[in-house]
């Protein structure tokens, strides 16, 4: 299983630095599991040999005139080869479009990133049938290499998201089913994943791990998430 932990804007420089050393530790001889955690960008560090530093957001540029941003050349300095894409936070709250994110999952596929891909729908998507929701995932592939070898994607509905209300194991079960009719690559499940659901959602067949919100921000109990699969 994979486990992916997104800080969003949560956790400081000091904090990051304590919670990746008490997590290090915690799975130090599990070799069971991969593990991912992205913190903000003033907290990115090195990996550690079982715990894999991402950054949640990058610019497509080495480095140049894009106020706010970071790029490679920042990304570089603590050996960042990881990125999550396609955030519905960053699709929804920060307006990136699907052109622009298809320019930065191409960027960084030029580049030799690991890339997890989040796609998800809204409410009212999943509200008018399975039918949409397909529809509109499949359209947040629109400018994407499905056969990037080194893709991971997230299904993470938007209404599951930071809501405590997952989607149900059907729902999972249907979508992920149906994804891997279309991407052959590891997919995990993100929304309101925790340690009261993790067993049932981990045991679907079509889930290859979860892409952990609010229940990670915490090392021992994200560790007690992962040891319980
Ligand atoms: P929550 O686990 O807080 O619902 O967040 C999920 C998510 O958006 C991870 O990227």
């Amino acid at each position: 299983m994979i486990f992916a932990a997104n800080f969003k804007c949560n956790h400081t420089r000091s904090s990051t630095q304590s919670y990746i050393s008490t997590l290090s530790e915690l799975i130090k001889s599990d070799t069971s599991h991969e593990c991912f955690v992205f913190p903000p960008a003033t907290a990115l560090l090195a990996s550690t040999p079982n715990v894999t530093i991402g950054v949640q957001n990058a610019y497509m540029a080495q480095n140049g005139a894009y106020t706010g941003e970071i790029g490679l050349e920042q990304l570089d300095e603590f050996g960042i080869k990881t990125i999550l894409i396609g955030h519905s936070e960053r699709r929804e709250i920060l307006g990136e479009s699907q052109e622009i994110v298809a320019k930065k999952f191409q960027y960084f596929t030029e580049n030799g990133f690991k890339i997890i891909y989040c796609i998800g729908e809204p409410l009212e998507i999943r509200e008018s049938g399975f039918d949409s929701v397909m529809e509109y995932l499949t359209e947040q592939f629109i400018g994407i290499d499905i056969n990037y070898p080194n893709l991971i994607v997230a299904y993470e509905p938007i209404w599951a998201i930071g809501t405590g209300r997952s989607a149900t194991i059907d729902e999972i079960t249907i979508t992920h089913k149906a994804l891997k009719s279309i991407v052959s690559v590891p997919l995990l499940y993100g929304g309101s994943v925790n340690l009261s659901n993790i067993k049932e959602i981990s045991s679907i067949d079509e889930v290859d791990g979860v892409l952990v919100g609010s229940a990670s921000l915490d090392a021992v109990k994200f560790y007690e998430l992962i040891r319980s699969c």
